[in-house]
């Protein structure tokens, strides 16, 4: 039997976060948890409940919750999980500089097994240093070094961004067969289009507006430092990126945005 993978949507940061199922075992993974921050700052676990309830009422046992890197944007639900799923063990790449409280932190071309499948670690660093992805099979969980082919890729100038990096890594997804599945860890829509999560390589070779038909190195890197600098910080990393190093609990979370929130009165 194989496996199956599941998507919930987390819509005020336009991220996905996956399950990913052996039946077999009745053993599963999530991948990228998220979070919801809202603009009046109150955070909320439905996307994360979401998973719970699917878990709860397949029976099956999550045995990973895997984080392809540490996401800027939003905080992760890995640690508001972990309170509820005693027996999960939480993962991201060794390379993420001051990283704490994961159960397991992992290299290139580790192995994270879901019953009689495993997971492959592939490093994909350039959007942040400790970038991973996980292969499973025919399908990889790209985080955000690939995104959808009319979006192209993400940001390098996070503190060890580095677009020399994200290219040689987005050459190892794309030297994958061509008919592997990417799941991707952010969409914004597009024009004319509702929002998507899995692409393939052969899509992304052909079509993605900054690394399709073979752009070449010196022509990504003009564009990506370009683009980049142009961007704004995201709205909340301030909460997010030191939440998301510790693997903080929910509790933890809602500390450091009380402590970040302005404070009226005189
Ligand atoms: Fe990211």
């Amino acid at each position: 039997m194989s496996l199956t993978v599941h998507p919930f949507f987390e819509a005020a940061s336009g991220s996905y976060s996956f399950i990913v199922a052996n039946p077999e075992s009745a053993i599963c993974a999530i991948v990228d948890p998220a979070l919801g921050l809202g603009d009046d700052q109150s955070i909320n676990t439905n996307c994360a409940d979401l998973m719970l309830d699917w878990v709860q009422a397949q029976r099956f046992t999550v045995r990973w919750i895997l984080e392809t890197h540490v996401h800027a944007d939003r905080p992760s639900a890995a640690g508001y999980l972990k309170q509820h799923l005693l027996c999960a063990q939480t993962v991201i790449g060794a390379d993420t500089p001051d990283v704490s409280g994961f159960d397991r932190l992992v290299n290139d071309g580790d192995k994270l097994c879901l019953g009689h499948a495993c997971a492959r670690v592939i490093a994909t660093p350039g959007h942040t240093p400790g970038c991973v992805s996980y292969q499973f099979n025919d399908f990889v969980f790209v985080g955000d070094t690939l995104f959808m082919p009319d979006t192209g890729t993400a940001r390098c100038d996070f503190p060890g961004g580095c677009p020399v990096r994200l290219y040689a890594s987005i050459q190892k997804i794309l030297a994958l067969p061509n008919e592997t599945r990417l799941y991707v860890c952010h969409d914004y829509g597009g024009e004319g289009r509702r929002h998507r999560f899995v692409t393939t390589v052969a899509e992304e070779k052909a079509q993605n507006v900054h690394v399709g038909a073979a752009v070449p190195l010196e022509e990504f890197v003009v564009m990506r430092t370009t683009r980049d600098a142009k961007l704004d910080e995201p709205r909340w990393s301030a909460i997010a990126i030191p939440a998301n190093l510790r693997c903080m609990s929910l509790s933890g979370i809602q500390t450091l945005v009380a402590a970040s929130a302005p404070h009226g009165g005189h």
